[in-house]
């Protein structure tokens, strides 16, 4: 059965996935790249942003999860560009012409385009449709594999809210951003209806993940 996923969704200690003042200089807000510096040390992260190597260690052995048996990803439209970025027909994601998805990857939109075909196996879908039925789509396009929520903190909320999702590997940072997009908001007690293990290393964050019953 096809399982749906989060993997390394970073958030602060206070809990935002995101800071405040997305935009094209700053694409995380005024979290800069912190969230994600636990990442970006590990092999896996290196290989991302083409730099020479990385950590082996446990960030890295999770950090990888991320990639194993996924036929989709569903993503917002805040994770696929800059604010207004509906307006710039030029615009193709923040990741160049070879995208790191390798697959059917659907963008949450309330303005959607045309598909995307990059290289590497990524297309862009743009859909405009509640979590339950995006979900439907990407699971066909699947072909049998597991589905990614690749967040966003506000998708993944909502894909938590409604129950669609089997497992959230979320990375804690020791960072308080204080404000910004928030993940925990209106879940309250989701706690109660997964297993949840946590785990933390010696690059200071914690990776909680939650398996549901
Ligand atoms: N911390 C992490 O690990 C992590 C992971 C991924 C991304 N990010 C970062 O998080 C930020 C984006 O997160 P976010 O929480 O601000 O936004 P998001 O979850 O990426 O996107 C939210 C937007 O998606 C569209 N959308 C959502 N649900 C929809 C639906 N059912 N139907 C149609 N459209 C829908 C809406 O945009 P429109 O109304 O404009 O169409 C909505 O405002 C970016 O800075 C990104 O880089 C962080």
């Amino acid at each position: 059965m096809s399982r749906t996923r989060i993997h390394n969704l970073s958030i602060s200690l206070d809990g935002f996935g995101a800071g405040e003042g997305q935009s094209l200089e700053t694409p995380m807000g005024h979290a800069g790249e912190r969230l994600h510096e636990w990442m970006f040390a590990t092999g896996f992260g290196a290989s991302l942003i083409g730099a020479e190597s990385g950590s082996e260690g446990v960030d890295d052995a999770m950090a990888r999860r991320h990639e194993e048996g996924i036929g989709a990803e569903i993503m917002g439209a805040n994770k696929f560009g800059p604010p207004g970025w509906q307006d710039d027909p030029e615009w193709r994601g923040w990741w160049g012409e070879t995208p790191p998805f390798h697959t059917p990857t659907f963008v949450l939109t309330h303005r959607p385009w045309p598909p995307l075909e990059m290289a590497g196996g990524t297309t862009f879908h743009f859909l405009d449709a509640g979590p339950a039925q995006a979900l439907e789509v990407a699971r066909e396009a699947a072909g049998g594999l597991d589905v990614r929520i690749g967040g966003g903190a506000s998708v993944a909320r909502d894909f938590i809210a409604a129950g669609l999702v089997d497992d959230i590997h979320v990375v804690v940072v020791p960072i308080v951003l204080g404000r910004g997009s928030r993940l925990w908001d209106g879940l309250e007690a989701i706690e109660r209806d997964y297993d949840v293990e946590a785990v933390s290393t010696a690059s200071g964050v914690i990776h909680l993940t939650m398996t549901r019953r």
